[in-house]
């Protein structure tokens, strides 16, 4: 597990690059350059709101991932409840969507682009991956976009 310190140090890397970068799809280089920085994560992706689905916007996997999806998985309910939601085991979560069985466990944040409702979300193929320094930056990157 990569200590604290050595977290902060990538993502303080990554928040570089996003403010140096041009490239005009900020959801693809963000979740192309997040996947790439943290080795033990699985998936990184962005999924919006369209009616009473979710639909996949930009990612980076090792698997393709399900799309579209319903409310009641980890990205819906962070959407639904507006609130960072931080499954430490994805077995604790009943209404979890299975896109990888490696997944053990997963981060989603959700946020708002011109009224369309957005969630960041982050699987990691160890248990208790996620802790406040991920909430902390990974909402620093979203105010990037
Ligand atoms: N596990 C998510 C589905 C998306 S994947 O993890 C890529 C959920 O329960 O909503």
């Amino acid at each position: 597990m990569l200590s604290s310190k050595n977290k902060e140090k990538i993502y303080i890397k990554c928040i570089e690059s996003i403010r140096s970068s041009s490239d005009s799809n900020k959801l693809k280089f963000i979740s192309e350059l997040l996947f790439e920085a943290f080795h033990s994560w699985i998936f990184c992706g962005f999924y919006f709101q369209d009616n009473n689905k979710l639909i996949l916007s930009e990612y980076s996997a090792e698997k393709i991932p399900c799309s579209p999806i319903e409310f009641d998985g980890v990205c819906g309910t962070a959407i639904l409840n507006n609130k960072i939601l931080n499954i430490e085991d994805i077995n604790t979560f009943p209404g979890h969507i299975v896109c990888d069985e490696n997944s053990k466990s997963e981060l989603c944040i959700p946020f708002e682009i011109s009224d369309i409702k957005y969630v960041l979300d982050v699987d990691s193929n160890n248990y208790n991956a996620f802790c406040k320094i991920d909430d902390k930056y990974l909402k620093e990157i979203i105010k990037e976009i």
